[in-house]
């Protein structure tokens, strides 16, 4: 096994890829601090820097989606937000302009995130595989494993207090579990990670492409949102 290989294995195993689909969702409240990372939270430094080098280590990454994918995409929104959504994966709109959710379900969801007092600038938004799927299929369980690295390095660069996930392969890569979203929302989980001092408090809801063909749906995707509006307002 060549170096790099080496690496981006150790870099997969440590971010907790043996965890991945369990029968429930993942609750580590007894992990064990790791050895020389505890200053990865101290270090208050620029956040954008650390972004810019996930970003740089995306592109450097080679992954079979880039064949068929027009641009990266990474994130959109506010770096010191503290709320991150999380999508699925880019879709047309978003792979020809390299920033998530500017479509038709971008739409939806400034709209959802209007409805609860936040702009889309308030939030940090980011998907869980950054190159587009070929003709918009849902990302398949390597492909989030690929690219869950990337997305956990970028929670705790942004320390978000609270993590809205959008729809089920958000739910699946961070809550570690194959159930389905009626069954995980309309309550409180926590992400945590062995890179962070405290879990997150993470909420699953409807993607709003889900939304769109299923609008019967949108009372539950509204009482979750009120669930994330109540803690804001409580710890502001
Ligand atoms: N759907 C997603 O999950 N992400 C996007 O960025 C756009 C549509």
């Amino acid at each position: 096994m060549n170096q790099s290989n080496k690496k981006n294995l150790e870099f997969i195993i440590n971010s907790g890829v043996n965890y991945f689909l369990q029968d429930s969702p993942r609750n580590w409240f007894e992990n064990e601090k790791k050895l020389g990372q505890s200053d990865f939270n101290k270090n208050t430094g620029d956040k954008k820097t650390h972004i810019d080098e996930v970003i740089k280590d995306l592109k450097n990454h080679k992954s079979s989606l880039q064949k068929t994918a027009t641009k990266l995409v990474v994130y959109d929104g506010n770096l010191n937000a503290k709320v991150m959504l999380i999508g699925e994966a880019p879709g047309s709109d978003e792979d020809q302009q390299g920033i998530p959710f500017v479509g038709r379900a971008g739409q939806l969801l400034n709209k959802m995130l209007l409805a609860i007092n936040l702009q889309r600038e308030d939030v940090y938004i980011t998907n869980v595989v950054n190159w587009r799927p070929p003709d918009n299929r849902t990302p398949n369980d390597n492909e989030i494993l690929e690219f869950l690295p990337f997305l956990q390095r970028q929670i705790e660069i942004i320390k978000p207090k609270f993590i809205f996930l959008l729809g089920g392969v958000a739910a699946k890569a961070i809550l570690s579990t194959p159930l389905a979203l009626g069954k995980l929302r309309g309550k409180w989980h926590e992400y945590k990670s062995l890179n962070l001092e405290q879990g997150i408090p993470t909420i699953a809801s409807y993607h709003p492409a889900f939304l769109l063909r299923s609008p019967q749906y949108k009372k539950h995707s509204w009482e979750d949102l009120q669930m994330l509006q109540e803690k804001l307002i409580n710890e502001s």
